[in-house]
């Protein structure tokens, strides 16, 4: 039996919750008063700093753990749902928000990258994802629950350099619709699409650099976004009770404008 079953505080799963957007993420829901599970993949020492900020959910605190789980591999997917549905674990295998947010941003021509490459980007953004929801459909729909996946501008616009990413993408949005409506009534899926909200750590997008200015003059409201523009918009969707199967954007109205005048 889980040993804080009298804890009636939601459960909420971050995927990638460690670090940058995800970490943004994990703080505002438990700021909102979820227990909170963040998953990590490389970030251990962040994932356990974060864990530490946030204080352990058994005390009044809102971590519940910080799990490990290279979501490209399978197996590693299937520890990391067992532990999360587990109830004999901290939150008695209760789920009431999944956040996918974890995703690999692998740059390169199409044409110089392989199957392999494209199968590795698939199974991290688009597979993992999805096998999370299956997994956790069962917790979540004991709740009532709700799925908010994290895409990417990229879901509807094709940035060079970034075919796999972007085709990863539009898959996740597209499964937003799709499992809104296979796990209606019970679990709503919705997702987010931000724009650029913190900037890749690669050369290229280094302070100063005329890739930042490039992509900043793009963006009608004339500045990048934040980590918590995200957070924020994650957690609407996560407490609106009558939407479901929609993306917001929050991207400054890159988007919207992405036309250009007449
Ligand atoms: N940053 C932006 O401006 C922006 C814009 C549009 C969309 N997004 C989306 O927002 C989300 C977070 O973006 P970000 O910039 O914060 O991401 P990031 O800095 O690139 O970090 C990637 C995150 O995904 C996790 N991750 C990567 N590969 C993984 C794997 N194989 N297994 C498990 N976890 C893995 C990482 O975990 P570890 O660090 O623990 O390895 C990390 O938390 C992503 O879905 C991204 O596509 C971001």
């Amino acid at each position: 039996m889980s040993t804080t079953s009298s804890d009636e505080r939601p459960v909420a799963v971050i995927t990638g919750g460690a670090i940058r957007v995800g970490g943004a993420i994990s703080r505002a829901l438990a700021a909102a008063g979820y227990r909170v599970w963040i998953h990590y993949n490389r970030s251990a020492e962040a994932a356990a700093a974060l864990l530490g900020e946030l204080g352990v959910a058994a005390e009044g605190g809102a971590g519940l753990g910080a799990l490990a789980a290279d979501l490209g591999e399978d197996s590693a997917r299937r520890r990391l749902l067992a532990a999360l549905v587990d109830p004999g674990g901290p939150a008695g295998g209760r789920v009431d928000l999944l956040v996918n947010s974890a995703a690999s941003f692998e740059h390169g021509a199409f044409l110089a990258r392989s199957d392999d490459d494209l199968q590795r980007v698939l199974a991290v953004n688009l597979i993992a994802p999805l096998a999370l929801v299956r997994g956790l459909a069962p917790a979540l729909q004991r709740v009532g629950g709700a799925v908010v996946n994290i895409l990417d501008l990229a879901a509807y616009q094709a940035w060079g350099g970034y075919a796999d990413h972007c085709v990863a993408k539009a898959g996740l949005a597209m499964a937003t619709r799709a499992l809104a409506g296979e796990l209606a009534p019970s679990v709503r899926v919705n997702g987010i699409a931000p724009g650029t909200v913190l900037w890749p750590d690669e050369a290229r997008f280094a302070e100063g650099s005329p890739a930042r200015a490039a992509i900043t003059a793009r963006i009608p409201l004339g500045r990048a976004g934040t980590p918590e523009d995200v957070a924020r918009a994650v957690l609407y969707l996560a407490r609106e009770p009558f939407i479901t199967g929609h993306t917001i954007v929050v991207d400054g109205g890159r988007l919207a404008s992405a036309v250009g005048p007449l």
